[in-house]
């Protein structure tokens, strides 16, 4: 049975289009796309219907991926349509869990750093929207920490 990710962030066109690029590469590496499906939304709408920020499509060029995701708002159904909701920060998980339906569709939701293994300290993706170059590399790095350790605990 396909397994459906979500990954969310606050506005769907930094972390989680991103986040939803390197994971799409690495099914699409270990050849898993019949069994795996990502998308990603933001819990605010504002950004509705954009591309991704465009200094997270510059930082992640040279790395292979094409950020063409357009964004959209998170919502009550997407309990029920994804087998598992990744967000990258508190309060992302806070937003979330204010549209929950039932208290179990919580423990569909997890945080994105639980899947890293090389930053130990780090307990959430940093918002890189008011931050330089830096910032989108240090998200783009833990993205792709993050996505092989998701792999593997999808893999079992
Ligand atoms: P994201 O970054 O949640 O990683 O997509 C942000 C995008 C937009 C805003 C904040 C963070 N904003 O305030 O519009």
């Amino acid at each position: 049975m396909k397994q459906k990710i979500l990954f969310v962030c606050l506005g769907n066109i930094c972390r989680s289009p991103a986040a939803h690029a390197v994971m799409q590469a690495v099914v699409d590496r270990e050849g898993l796309q019949s069994q795996i499906e990502i998308d990603s939304a933001g819990t605010y709408g504002g950004h509705a219907g954009e591309l991704p920020d465009p200094r997270m499509r510059a930082a992640a060029k040279p790395r292979g991926y094409s950020l063409t995701h357009r964004a959209r708002q998170f919502q009550e159904e997407d309990f029920y349509d994804f087998d598992m909701i990744v967000v990258m920060d508190d309060s992302n998980y806070r937003n979330v869990e204010r549209l929950s339906p039932e208290r179990k569709c919580m423990s569909k939701v997890r945080r994105f750093v639980e899947f890293c293994s090389k930053y130990p300290d780090r307990t959430y993706v940093p918002d890189p929207y008011y931050e330089g170059r830096e910032g989108f590399e240090l998200v783009l790095d833990m993205l792709e920490d993050g996505c092989e350790g998701l792999l593997d605990e999808l893999r079992g």
